[in-house]
């Protein structure tokens, strides 16, 4: 009830508009979001890495309306790659399509994606293209193939709630795609996606043996510690070896048990988003977890 209610508030444009252009608003995003600037995202980082977490910068926006905020999200993007290299920092980025102009134009959108891309292979780093509803599923593992096979750095990400995700593994496994696993965190229809929580867990876990067995260094992105607890289990008792994979989390999420897996010797990667567009990502946060509005109310009265 209460996650419908918080996925629906994340579609309102107008609510949108109105919190983000609101500083009193962006006060409450703190626990959940690196800040407004690069500079934001570059010191958590910093901070991350020296307690020996990794990260993945996300420059929060999706569905833009013109090809010119396409381009500026591009030179974020690109300037994020420079400073990532000029620093030395464990970090890569992550991106959605919507916001490199999908919905405006395909052509436009992959020549964006291309330059980030190709920065990337540059300086030996990597992009993951986020994935969105399943309206763009198709479409955003073609924009992974295609730009895979031009630059051999880019990365898909698989929603474990999703019936087709069993396939779209096969296929990311043959090609060697990198891979991130997650359970989904949009509202989906019965017709295309596991209705139950169980089935998505259950789900994850099929996806996961595949990737953790045939795929290439693959992500688990879950705050599930009941799931990790088994995953793991499963990789050493199969001889996989612990840099063979990437446990994922959210910024400000579980960071007790980050912290934890981090020391006990795994690749722990911490999601960070930034930027002023932080509505959607809120909004999706407090569907996966109502509690959570707890955390986003305290920083009123810091
Ligand atoms: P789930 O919601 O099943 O809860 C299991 C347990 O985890 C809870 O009991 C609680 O202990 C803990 N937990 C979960 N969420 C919490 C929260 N918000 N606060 C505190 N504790 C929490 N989705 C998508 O559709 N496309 C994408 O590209 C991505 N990308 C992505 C990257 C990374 C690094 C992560 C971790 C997640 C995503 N997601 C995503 C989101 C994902 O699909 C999913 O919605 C969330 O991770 C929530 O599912 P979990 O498996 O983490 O926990």
């Amino acid at each position: 009830m209460l996650r419908r209610l918080f996925l629906f508030l994340a579609g309102r444009r107008w609510l949108r508009r109105w919190m983000e252009e609101s500083p009193r608003a962006a006060v409450l995003t703190s626990r959940f979001v690196a800040g407004r600037e690069i500079d934001d995202a570059i010191r958590v980082t910093e901070r991350l890495n020296q307690a020996g977490l990794w990260t993945t910068l996300d420059y929060l926006g999706e569905s833009v309306t013109t090809l010119d905020e396409a381009e500026r999200a591009r030179d974020i993007y690109l300037r994020l790659l420079d400073q990532i290299h000029a620093r030395g920092l464990q970090a890569n980025v992550s991106l959605k399509l919507t916001q490199f102009g999908l919905d405006l134009s395909e052509a436009a959108c992959r020549e964006n994606v291309a330059a980030v891309a190709r920065r990337a292979a540059e300086f030996g780093n990597f992009v993951r293209v986020d994935m969105e509803s399943s309206a763009y599923t198709d479409r955003t593992l073609a924009v992974v193939h295609d730009l895979d096979e031009a630059c051999g750095c880019v990365g898909a990400v698989i929603q474990a709630y999703l019936y087709r995700s069993e396939a779209d593994v096969e296929e990311l496994n043959c090609r060697r795609i990198r891979v991130r696993l997650c359970k989904g965190a949009y509202d989906e229809a019965p017709e295309v996606a596991f209705p139950r929580a169980a089935q998505v867990e259950a789900s994850f876990r099929k996806l996961a043996e595949s990737l953790l067995f045939r795929g290439n260094y693959p992500a688990l992105a879950t705050h599930d510690e009941r799931l990790h607890a088994a995953l793991l289990r499963l990789a050493a008792d199969n001889g996989v070896a612990k840099d063979a994979f990437e446990i994922q989390m959210l910024y400000g999420i579980r960071r007790d048990l980050q912290v934890r897996l981090a020391a006990a010797g795994h690749r722990v990667r911490i999601y960070v988003p930034f930027g002023v567009a932080w509505y959607p990502y809120l909004m999706r946060r407090l569907a996966e977890r109502p509690a959570n509005l707890y955390f986003v109310v305290r920083n009123l009265f810091r």
